[in-house]
């Protein structure tokens, strides 16, 4: 293990830490919040056409790499967030788990497009990403609604990121098997290693980009996702083959 690595270790299990994540968080939420704020409102000006073509292409890279930090800020005070919650902290309702889906997949394909603001690849991400959903029209879960499109959309979002097809098929199916309710997520992406299928849920592991082609982000969706599922006294299962891609299941008992 890094040295890095220890000290990040050490330091999130402590009181201390998600104190320090915390208010490191909020401080810097403010002025990137500022500078996006600028470089949007810049960008979208209608004079954009007077810039040298290298300054417009400074003002998208300021803006690209400022929305990047922000989203990496936001999910470090989420996570912040989920690890100090309890079971009792859940805000549960109703909440029909196809329309969720196909919420949590708009927003899943839209981040993407806006990860790639090159428009070569943008073009191929908003052509060749689907996310199919299966799911029953009246299937309802009884779940945090916060808490569930994270896990849904983090899912989602692993399934379009570690997969460099030019053709991206998703699959999400959510079944009531009576006494559980399960929700699967399924890619035919990179898939993930034996070696690393239970590390992938520890903080801040990332698998290395030489296999994964990816390294954006903070190991820290899974982390979440997994804590997610234990508030709601869930499980998740994950199988995966090299190559062939990877299944994501987590099942839920019904109350
Ligand atoms: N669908 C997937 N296919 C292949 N690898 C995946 C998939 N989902 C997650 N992983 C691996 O698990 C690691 C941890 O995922 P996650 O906790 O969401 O962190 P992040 O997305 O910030 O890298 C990823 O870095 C990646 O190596
Ligand atoms: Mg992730």
């Amino acid at each position: 293990m890094e040295e890095k690595d220890q000290v990040i270790k050490t330091l999130t299990g402590s009181a201390d830490a998600t104190k320090m994540l915390s208010l490191v968080s909020h401080k810097l939420r403010t002025p990137l919040s500022i500078i996006n704020g600028y470089s949007e409102a810049i960008l979208s000006q209608s004079a954009k056409e007077k810039f040298s073509p290298f300054t417009a292409k400074a003002l998208e890279e300021i803006n690209k790499q400022g929305t990047k930090l922000c989203d990496l800020v936001d999910k470090l005070l989420f996570f912040n967030k989920v690890e100090n919650l309890q079971p009792k902290d859940l805000a549960k309702k109703h909440i029909n788990l196809k329309n969720l889906a196909k919420n949590c997949a708009n927003d899943a394909i839209s981040h993407e497009e806006e990860i790639n603001t090159m428009p070569e690849t943008a073009t191929i991400s908003k052509r060749g990403t689907f996310i199919e959903i299966d799911s029953p029209s009246n299937l309802e879960i009884k779940a945090d609604e916060e808490l569930l499109a994270f896990m849904l959309e983090e899912l989602m979002t692993n399934a379009i990121k570690f997969n460099n097809k030019a053709e991206k098929v998703i699959k999400v199916q959510c079944a009531n098997h009576g006494d559980s309710i399960s929700i699967s997520v399924r890619d035919y992406g990179a898939g993930v290693r034996p070696q690393d299928v239970n590390k992938i849920f520890e903080r801040f592991y990332q698998v290395d980009d030489y296999f994964t082609g990816q390294i954006d982000g903070w190991g820290l969706g899974l982390t979440i996702v997994k804590k997610i599922i234990d508030l709601h006294n869930g499980s998740i299962s994950v199988i995966s083959d090299r190559g062939l891609g990877t299944i994501f299941t987590a099942s839920f008992p019904v109350a």
